[in-house]
């Protein structure tokens, strides 16, 4: 089977969170299912700096006003399309906002073409490749969908997942004008959304499946609360909803075999990563110490709940913990965690900044991850975390509550608990939370059964692989029959 991969990131050529790493590492996944990926990414310049074999298959004169070429290449073990569109995609600042954080005001435009390029591929554009099935991530990619359920002459299955549904690339109505779509497509079953345009809304009704990253979260956003807008949407699909968990890749995350990490060891040598705490907290100019060394490596926002932890350092130095924050974000949360840092300089340090080599080293040397995220679609970070013996305090929301297993006493008692939850997700919660770390950590043995355990789960893609694998074999033998 020939699968159509449609994504805006992928690892580890353009990475902003855990949408790259999935694109990144599914392929791999699927192959031993008899599955074939190639996928379709933007030409930002870190994707076609690194191409190893660049093929052009199609150029463009004016694409969406631009020119462009189609490439099909490989990379790092990728087989790609890529839409090389330097006046949409060379630009200095990330894929999605400019070098202040600020959305770029064309990304209508930008997402448009590489969706209709997408549809294009899945119609049969290129030679001697032609997908059975197209997989679109997310509202960057969603329009694909819709370009292909207005085109009659396409039969093809139409997968979209849905990553965070708070991405949701809403636009002015006018622009509808500029998509090159039928006046039927601007329509409550199509693009239509509260008056605007909803590319990832008009996705999610062109899809023939839409899975989401966690069961849980696929439950919660056909809730008002979670839904934030798409949940009468998602209600209505519910029938074509199913919520399939990440894996991560276990060689990219792997503490036996890291380059980035000075001590590799694994889980019958836990004394060995004791020497990577040590040179974490001096990498991050903190003293050692005999208390917990708690961590965060995360987008610095709201939705991950980084203003709670914010609140709540005090907690962390009244045990003389140590707190190591790296992440950025939002300006407001930044500067609260550099004043914590100036505040109280033998507990917290804080690194500004995305650097995927530093994310190692904490998963590595600190003994506990936080991720208080008011929701999370799925995390990555927690996953990461329990491969790594770093145990993780995670909020109960979305895939965090069913990744983690809550050191409640009848989970220790079964030798089965992995880390912590929380609930209220607030900073009391939070304190609680800290408070409870702390009474496990100083049970030398309760906290190394933890690690223990978590370094055993299986956070490999192996179970959700296969599930796609079904899902794409269901869809595929469904829409044969209807062709039929
Ligand atoms: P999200 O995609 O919502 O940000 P995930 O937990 O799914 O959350 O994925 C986050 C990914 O981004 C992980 O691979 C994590 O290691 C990485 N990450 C987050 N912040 C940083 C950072 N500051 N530096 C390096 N990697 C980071
Ligand atoms: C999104 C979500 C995160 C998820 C990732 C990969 O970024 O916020 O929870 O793990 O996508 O699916």
């Amino acid at each position: 089977m020939n699968l159509l991969s449609v994504t805006a990131e992928i690892f580890p050529l353009v990475k902003t969170g855990g949408l790259a790493d999935v694109a990144g590492s599914l392929p791999k996944a699927l192959k031993s299912h008899g599955i074939r990926t190639r996928t379709l990414v933007p030409g930002y310049p870190s994707v076609t700096e690194t191409l190893d074999e660049a093929m052009p298959i199609a150029r463009y004169d004016c694409l969406f006003g631009e020119s462009a070429t189609l490439l099909a290449a490989r990379a790092a073990g990728l087989e790609l399309f890529v839409l090389d569109a330097p006046g949409f995609f060379h630009r200095s600042g990330g894929p999605y906002t400019d070098k202040n954080g600020l959305d770029y005001p064309d990304n209508w435009k930008r997402f448009a073409a590489f969706s209709f390029v997408a549809s294009q591929i899945a119609g049969g554009f290129v030679q001697h490749w032609r997908p059975d099935i197209i997989h679109a991530h997310d509202w960057h990619a969603a329009l694909s969908l819709v370009y292909l359920k207005y085109a009659s002459d396409v039969q093809i299955p139409r997968v979209l997942t849905v990553h965070n549904i708070a991405f949701q690339g809403q636009f002015p109505a006018p622009v509808f004008s500029e998509l090159g779509l039928p006046d039927e497509a601007y329509a409550v079953d199509g693009l239509e959304y509260y008056g605007d345009l909803g590319y990832l809304k008009g996705g999610l009704q062109a899809a023939d499946a839409i899975t989401v990253v966690s069961p849980t979260y696929a439950r919660e956003i056909m809730s008002p609360t979670f839904g934030m807008g798409l949940e009468g949407v998602m209600n209505a699909r519910h029938d074509d909803v199913v919520g399939i968990v990440n894996g991560i890749d276990v060689d990219v995350w792997d503490p036996s075999a890291d380059p980035h990490i000075e001590h590799p060891y694994s889980a019958s040598e836990p004394l060995r990563r004791l020497a990577n705490r040590e040179a974490l907290l001096e990498l991050f100019g903190l003293p050692q110490t005999r208390g917990p060394v708690f961590a965060s490596v995360n987008r610095l926002t709201w939705q991950k709940g980084m203003d709670l932890l914010a609140a709540v350092v005090d907690e962390v130095v009244a045990m003389d913990g140590r707190l190591i924050v790296h992440g950025h974000g939002d300006a407001e949360i930044e500067h609260a965690f550099l004043d914590a840092a100036r505040h109280f300089p033998h507990h917290i340090a804080v690194r500004l900044g995305y650097e995927e080599p530093l994310a190692h080293k904490i998963q590595a040397g600190a003994d506990a991850m936080l991720v208080p995220s008011r929701f999370e679609p799925c995390g990555l970070t927690q996953l990461y975390a329990l491969r790594y013996g770093c145990v993780p305090i995670v909020a109960r929301t979305g895939g965090l509550s069913e990744t983690i297993i809550d050191a409640n006493v009848a989970a220790l008692q079964a030798q089965a608990a992995t880390g912590i939850q929380f609930s209220p997700v607030d900073t009391d919660g939070l304190r609680l939370a800290l408070r409870r770390a702390f009474n496990l950590y100083r049970h030398r043995r309760v906290w190394e059964g933890l690690q223990r355990q978590g370094m055993k789960t299986d956070c490999s893609w192996q179970r959700s692989a296969a599930r796609y694998a079904e899902l794409y074999g269901n869809i595929t033998s469904t829409d044969m029959r209807l062709a039929g």
